[in-house]
């Protein structure tokens, strides 16, 4: 006879603070942007992949790793589907903490970006000097200790706002600027930026993840019987090894 499946409580809730399995190539490519950005080679990295994958979970280590080691600042912003049709609403979001340094652009890029973001009256009028004056504030509030943007859910941020991003992160230069984006779906809009896909787990980390969603050691289900073990892996075979539908398949 097989023994229960999940061994917590069904009313204890799942950790927020998680250990990632595996991911070693993801978060190496991560530690990589970051670092580089650092000593003033900014660049860009679009993630992608189906939802549960770990994208957001991704971008969280970015922001630890920028907060803890490198000493830099974050900003991230996420797009919201209901926000979709709200002009500027995801740059709001992201910029919204370094409007204080709008005083430091150029006067056009200044009055354009200012307009975008609500703070001055009328249109932004001209695309290009709003696109020139995001990447400007970027760089402006990247000049003490380096920058990590974090933007998750990219397709669902507003137009306006993904045009003027995509714009600035492919000019990043020698600014001191890492921008990570996260986009749900296997054809990423990157239109001209680096991209790497978030896939399922390896089997390793997927029963790594799994045994921790069970509250057992990986270790536990050596001395299982064939039929559990037949059971475990078909699970995560099922579920792609993505934390999420582990637990739903295991009524969590
Ligand atoms: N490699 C992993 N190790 C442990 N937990 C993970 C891993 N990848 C994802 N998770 C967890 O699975 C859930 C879904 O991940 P999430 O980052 O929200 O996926 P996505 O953003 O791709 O939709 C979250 O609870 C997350 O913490
Ligand atoms: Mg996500």
């Amino acid at each position: 006879m097989l023994t229960p499946l999940c061994d917590i409580p069904a009313d204890q809730p799942i950790q927020s603070v998680i250990v990632l399995y595996g991911r070693a190539s993801e978060m190496s490519a991560i530690e990589g942007l970051v670092a580089q950005a650092m000593i003033g080679n900014g660049a860009a990295l679009v993630l992608h992949g189906d939802a549960g994958m770990g994208k957001s979970a991704l971008l969280d280590h970015a922001a630890d790793l920028a907060g803890a080691g490198s000493g830099a600042l974050v900003l991230r912003a996420t797009g919201v589907e209901s926000e979709g049709d709200l002009a500027f609403a995801a740059l709001h979001q992201l910029l919204h903490p370094v409007t204080s340094l709008l005083g430091e652009l150029p006067e056009p890029q200044r009055d354009a970006l200012s307009a975008a973001l609500g703070l001055l009256a009328g249109s932004p009028g001209d695309r290009f000097l709003l696109a020139a004056g995001v990447l400007s504030l970027l760089a402006e509030a990247a000049a003490p200790g380096g920058l990590v943007c974090l933007v998750d859910d990219f397709q669902w941020v507003d137009r306006a706002s993904a045009d003027a991003l995509r714009f600035a992160a492919r000019r990043l230069g020698t600014e001191r600027v890492a921008v990570l984006l996260a986009v749900r779906g296997d054809a990423a809009p990157a239109k001209g930026l680096p991209e790497l896909r978030v896939g399922a787990l390896d089997d390793a980390a997927a029963a790594e993840l799994l045994a921790s969603e069970l509250g057992q050691t990986p270790e536990a289900s050596a001395g299982r019987d064939a039929g559990e073990v037949a059971v475990r892996r078909e699970l995560v075979r099922l579920t792609g090894g993505i934390r999420w539908r582990c637990a739903r398949a295991c009524g969590r």
